[in-house]
């Protein structure tokens, strides 16, 4: 669409006269636009975007202008429709170019373009259920295999695709090896390491008295809420399991919180609210606390969810509230929530399979352990969620694509 926007007269009237001859407080460009939209820019905010060689770092992509010694009424001698773009000669001197298609793509006032992005596909554990209980391979499982995200950098699309809108995929036909499982994780992105140390394996053999807590169920949570920044994936690889039990639950939180604010919209607004304490002590040599306490449920700045935090394990005692009356509140919105995460309908389960790993997004899946008994050997890791975003948004847009709205 954007195409055919260039090479047409924008502007209105003579180009050479147009709009401001000088940018003052007020002035600004105005662009019209084919469709009948008009954009507004301030002449400060062209200043300081502009992509010249001087302003704009072309290799690093980053700013070299100081935006502060712009004047905030700079004024431009001259604009000219030039080409694909429109030439601006500023008072001084200095002259920008910006094309068309970038003050598209850049327009907000209003905002005309929305960069790529994926679509969640949100899910209860009923739909993903009967599907894998008839079939595990099932077309409706989030799956991709271990060669085809090892040979190239689309597999690497498709992978993290599929973790974007489901929130989790499995990895078939993986080497069940602990060296390979890693691999595997790096095709996103380095391993994040933390208190616990890096890449993981891990054996829980009854013959162990004293890891027999770690036989017991886990309801299902989010990991690292004691983070200020939440590992964003976490891969699964379960090597070996001489026993029984010990099956996975995977809840869509997203999905969950969907459900909340229909079922009870006070409760939601509590949990998206009360900030929630969170620590990591149990080994001698640290605390971990993050840098603020975070609600359960957090939105963005457009009031998108776009982060769950549920682990009430990891919960540090709560005594900061707005008021007394708070405390009832939030055990009742937390029981409700708690329950949903709960519900037969919500919960998808299933036990991992040595050679099938597991991803899922910790900001949005929550993840749990059935109890079980016998010896059982998992590795996996974590990884950073800007790296991921990263990596899966090269590997489906391109690199032009994803450049073309910084
Ligand atoms: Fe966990
Ligand atoms: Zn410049």
């Amino acid at each position: 669409m954007i195409r055919n926007l260039v090479n047409r007269k924008y502007l209105l009237g003579n180009p050479n006269r147009i709009l401001f001859r000088a940018i003052s407080t007020n002035g600004k460009l105005v662009v019209p636009w084919e469709d009948g939209k008009t954009s507004k820019y301030h002449g400060i905010w062209l200043r300081d975007s502009c992509q010249c060689r001087e302003c704009h770092h072309p290799t690093t992509l980053q700013r070299l202008i100081n935006s502060s010694s712009i004047p905030l009424d700079i004024s431009a001698d001259s604009i000219t429709e030039n080409g694909d773009g429109v030439e601006i000669t500023w008072k001084g001197d200095h002259k920008s170019f910006y094309t068309y298609e970038w003050l598209r793509d850049h327009s907000y006032d209003p905002v005309l373009v929305e960069p790529p992005s994926i679509k969640e596909v949100l899910w209860t554990g009923r739909d993903l259920h009967n599907s894998y209980v008839k079939d595990p391979y099932s077309r409706d499982i989030p799956q991709v295999e271990f060669d085809e995200v090892m040979r190239d950098d689309a597999g690497v699309g498709k992978w993290t695709r599929k973790i974007a809108e489901y929130g989790f995929a499995f990895v078939n036909n993986t080497p069940v090896d602990e060296k390979a499982t890693e691999e595997l994780c790096k095709r996103i992105a380095f391993v994040r390491p933390t208190h616990y140390g890096g890449f993981w394996k891990f054996t829980s053999d009854m013959a162990k008295a004293d890891l027999a807590y770690s036989q017991e169920e886990l309801g299902v949570h989010t990991d690292g809420t004691y983070f200020t920044d939440q590992p964003g994936l976490q891969l699964f690889h379960l090597l070996e399991h001489i026993g029984t039990g010990g099956e996975t639950p995977l809840v869509d939180g997203f999905k969950a919180a969907e459900r909340l604010k229909e079922l009870d919209p006070q409760a939601y607004t509590t949990l998206s609210t009360v900030p929630v304490p969170a620590h990591a002590a149990g080994n001698k040599d640290v605390c971990i606390q993050p840098a603020d306490s975070f609600p359960i449920l957090m939105h963005d700045h457009k009031g998108l969810l776009v982060q769950v935090r549920w682990n009430s394990d990891d919960r540090s005692t709560m005594r900061e509230w707005d008021t007394p009356e708070q405390v009832l509140e939030f055990y009742r919105a937390a029981k409700v929530w708690s329950d949903i995460l709960s519900s037969q309908e919500f919960v998808f389960q299933f036990q991992l399979q040595p050679g099938r790993p597991m991803i899922f997004n910790n900001l949005r899946v929550l993840h749990g352990r059935t109890g079980f008994e016998g010896k059982r050997t998992m590795c996996g890791a974590y990884i950073n969620r800007d790296d991921y975003v990263s990596r899966l948004r090269l590997t489906n847009f391109g690199r032009k694509e994803v450049l073309r709205f910084l």
